[in-house]
């Protein structure tokens, strides 16, 4: 793609995450474009936000705790929740603040791919999707996910919002509750309850 735009983080993105991490980076990026495409979302937009989603993930504790601050967020809330939320709301304003993408679609994708929330958008769908389906995840079912993800994105972050909900309570670990949003939102769409 000689106009692709994330080209340029590439360098940057293989400095800041260990090398697993920076390829999984690349594969989330690629499979949202491919998502997009199928669902009618901005292509670029979907592979930027795929490629940036986790540029935080591997900073210490201090820095997170510092980014929570300096944006006054609620981060004793936050540290009650699993480290994992943390990289989503610090790696939004990192990729809006730091690197300067301007863009509400893009931080909300980034914000919300490990929790989920009410409304979702398509693009915090395809992120949300593109995170646990991109080549490099290696789970039983992966390949029947890959397939869903293309039938129906609806159905596809269902089994994955049920799968974070049931590792948290078999942790037992606390359920943000963005995720419980989330799932009861995808339940309500499906429209049998
Ligand atoms: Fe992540
Ligand atoms: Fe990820």
């Amino acid at each position: 793609m000689t106009d692709d735009i994330t080209e340029q983080y590439l360098p940057l993105l293989a400095k800041l995450l260990k090398h697993e991490r920076f390829m999984h980076s690349l594969g989330v990026r690629d499979t949202a474009g491919l998502l997009a495409e199928r669902y009618g979302a901005d292509m670029q937009k979907a592979r930027l936000a795929g490629l940036l989603h986790d540029i935080t993930k591997n900073r210490n504790k201090e820095f997170h705790l510092n980014t929570l601050k300096k944006h006054g967020l609620d981060a004793d809330k936050l540290l009650l929740h699993s480290r994992k939320v943390w990289h989503s709301v610090t790696g939004a304003y990192y990729v809006r603040d730091v690197l300067g993408i301007d863009d509400a679609e893009i931080f909300d994708a980034i914000r919300y791919h490990t929790t989920g929330r009410a409304g979702m958008t398509t693009l915090d769908k395809i992120i949300y999707t593109a995170d646990f389906i991109e080549p490099s995840r290696k789970y039983e079912g992966a390949e029947q996910l890959r397939k869903t993800a293309f039938e129906d994105i609806d159905k596809a972050c269902l089994e994955g919002v049920k799968f974070c909900i049931e590792e948290q309570l078999s942790i037992p670990d606390t359920v943000y509750p963005d995720t419980l949003d989330f799932y009861n939102d995808l339940i309500y769409t499906k429209g049998d309850v």
